[in-house]
Order: structure tokens, then C-alpha cells, then sequence
């Protein structure tokens, strides 16, 4: 029986993840401060380890056991991450290092980090590919930047097999047979779960209309969170000699906020109320996956479409 880590297991994204594995045959240690997570999203077949990533002992405890790591805890919103950008180097940086040198005491040296497109910034190619250089725009993004480039040193240095996994606009939700594990923050920045909460007291807002797009409004690439974790799986039972490789995960298509939206109405039957307000700091334009190399390197590809994300979304905000 293989057991994995996973840090961050209390949030959206890493207790799908510890379901997903548990699901295919792997134990699981979950490790979470619940600072952003939540204790009843934890699957009761996982061990649960509540402690700080900035507590390097606690790290080592839950390791015990271990043949490699998910690392998914961390600061996640770009907003945020402009206002407390210390909060963000300390939490993101401060906290992965402790995680490497922890599994460095313990032994372990397999992991799949959780990073994102937001490390590209707004480049001028489309679709991204990972040869694109890193320019983030953002703290949120300069964070993960960093820890990629701690992985390749690492890999070097002490003989980490690792990968990071650049993430697009993770969406959707996954039915477990406890019920629907979804995105809970608080608050909401995201654009599809606030698509479905919007209501003619409250309507969506477009955060500008007047981008450099077809229709005025961001080009995002959304990606069904099940498939994501799926790559997760793959790019775990792939790492196994020293190295470190970077793999964009995405669908490949971009869809305009206008475009989720209609979407959004046709596939629910209803109409999503909006007003058009004023641009995002430190939003890009558009971000669209380059997904060749998760083919090439995982022999993956994305199964669920745009219409499958919201409905998922949809039943478990509804659950
Ligand atoms: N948007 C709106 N109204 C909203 C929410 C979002 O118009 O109420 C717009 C945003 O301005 C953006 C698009 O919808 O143009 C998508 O916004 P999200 O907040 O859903 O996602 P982001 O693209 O900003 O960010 C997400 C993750 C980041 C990650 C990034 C990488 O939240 O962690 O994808 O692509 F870095």
C-alpha cells in the first residue's frame, strides 16, 4: 500500500484529491492548518494532522510513512496577495521550503506541487507553453514561481523527483458517496460559483469590458476539477528519478466571461442577472493552456467539458 501526504487536504482542490486517491487504493495523510479549509471536507479514511507548514516538526510527523507528498496548502487569492504580500511569502515560500526540509529528514522525495498559470503574468503568446518564461504580476504569482524554482534546485541538490503542475481556472466539483465536495471560500472571488450564486438583488459583476478580447471581457481556460486530479495521480506514478518538470494544466480552449455567462443560462434554464463594472487589478487579458506536454509527459487529457463544470458546481451549491 503506497500513503501519500497531502497538505492542504481540508480545502477545495486537496480533499478532492485525498478522495480521488483513497478511491483508487492509496492511504492518505492529510495536513491542514484549517486556516482556509474545512475539517468535515477531510475523508474519515484519511489520518488528519492538524498543523502549520510553518512548523517544521509537525510537517515530519505526518510524514511518517510516506513515499511522496501532493502539496496543495498554501495562499490562493491574487487580491489578497497584493494587499499582504509578506502573509504570502511567508505562508507559500517560507512554507514549502520547511515542507522540502522536512522530507529531506524524513526521507521522502517524491512531490507534485500545486502551481498555477498565474506565474506566466500576461504573456503575449496564446496558447501558453511551459518554455514561456515566468513574469507573474501578482505576489500570489511570484510565490509559486519561487517554489517551482526551489523544486528544479532541489531536485539538483538533494534528488527530489518533482513537478509542478500549473493550474488554470480549476472549476466543477466531485460527488463522493458522503455527498458533493465543492468550493466553500470565503469569500467568493471566483467567476463560476459566483455566476451561480448571482441574483437580481446581488447580480454578477463583469470586471471590465473594455479588454483587448473578442467581446471585451477576460478569456479564461477552465478546467473540471476531477481531471485535474486525475493528472495529479499520473504525475505522482510518473515521478521517479531526480528531476524537475513543469506541465500547464488546462483544457486548452478559452472562454470569455460574457461566454460563461450565456453558457452558464442555457445549460441551468435560467438567466444569470449582471451589471458591467469596472476591471480587476491585476487580471490578464486572457490565459490559455498549451496542454501538449500533459499529453507527451502524463498521457493525459482533460474528459469533462465546460457544460459538465457547471452543472457539478451547480448541484453541489444546490446539495
Ligand atoms: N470575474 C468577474 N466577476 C466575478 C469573478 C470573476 O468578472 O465575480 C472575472 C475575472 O475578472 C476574470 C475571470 O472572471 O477575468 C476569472 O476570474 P476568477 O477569479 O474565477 O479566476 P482568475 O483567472 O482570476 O484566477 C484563477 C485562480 C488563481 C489562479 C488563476 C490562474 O483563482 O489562483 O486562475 O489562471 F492563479
Amino acid at each position: 500500500m503506497t500513503r501519500i501526504l497531502v497538505t492542504g487536504g481540508a480545502g477545495y482542490i486537496g480533499s478532492t484529491a485525498v478522495y480521488q486517491l483513497l478511491e483508487r487504493g492509496y492511504e492518505v495523510n492529510v495536513f491542514d492548518d484549517l486556516s482556509t479549509g474545512h475539517r468535515e471536507s477531510i475523508d474519515n479514511r484519511a489520518q488528519f494532522f492538524e498543523g502549520n507548514l510553518l512548523n517544521q516538526s509537525e510537517i515530519e510527523a505526518a510524514l511518517v510513512g510516506c513515499a511522496g507528498v501532493m502539496h496543495f496548502a498554501g495562499k490562493s487569492l491574487v487580491g489578497e496577495s497584493v494587499q499582504k504580500p509578506e502573509m504570502y511569502f511567508e505562508n507559500n515560500v517560507g512554507g514549502s521550503q520547511n515542507l522540502l526540509d522536512a522530507m529531506k529528514v524524513v526521507g521522502v522525495k517524491r512531490i507534485v506541487f500545486s502551481s498555477s498559470a498565474a506565474t506566466y503574468g500576461s504573456p503575449e503568446v496564446s496558447p501558453i507553453t511551459e518554455i514561456v518564461p515566468a513574469h507573474p504580476t501578482n505576489p500570489y504569482g511570484e510565490t509559486k514561481a519561487k517554489v517551482d524554482e526551489m523544486l528544479s534546485a532541489r531536485a539538483l541538490g538533494d534528488g527530489f523527483a518533482s513537478i509542478s503542475l500549473r493550474y488554470f481556472n480549476v472549476a466543477g466539483a466531485l460527488k463522493t458517496s458522503a455527498g458533493w465536495l465543492a468550493e466553500k471560500h470565503q469569500p467568493e472571488t471566483h467567476l463560476i460559483p459566483n455566476v451561480l450564486k448571482s441574483s437580481a438583488q446581488n447580480p454578477l459583476k463583469i470586471f471590465g469590458t473594455d479588454w483587448p478580447t473578442p467581446d471585451g471581457t477576460c478569456v479564461r481556460d477552465y478546467i473540471h476539477v476531477v481531471d485535474l486530479i486525475e493528472a495529479h495521480i499520473l504525475a505522482f506514478e510518473w515521478l521517479n528519478d531526480p528531476g524537475h518538470e513543469i506541465v500547464n494544466l488546462g483544457s486548452g480552449s478559452g472562454y470569455s466571461v460574457r461566454e460563461i455567462i450565456s453558457f452558464a443560462s442555457k445549460v441551468l434554464g435560467v438567466e444569470v442577472p449582471f451589471e458591467e463594472d469596472e476591471r480587476r487589478a491585476g487580471d490578464p487579458a486572457t490565459l490559455i493552456a498549451a496542454i501538449e506536454k500533459a499529453g507527451r509527459v502524463l498521457g493525459w487529457k482533460p474528459q469533462r467539458d465546460l457544460e459538465e463544470m457547471i452543472r457539478d458546481a451547480h448541484l453541489a451549491l444546490n446539495q
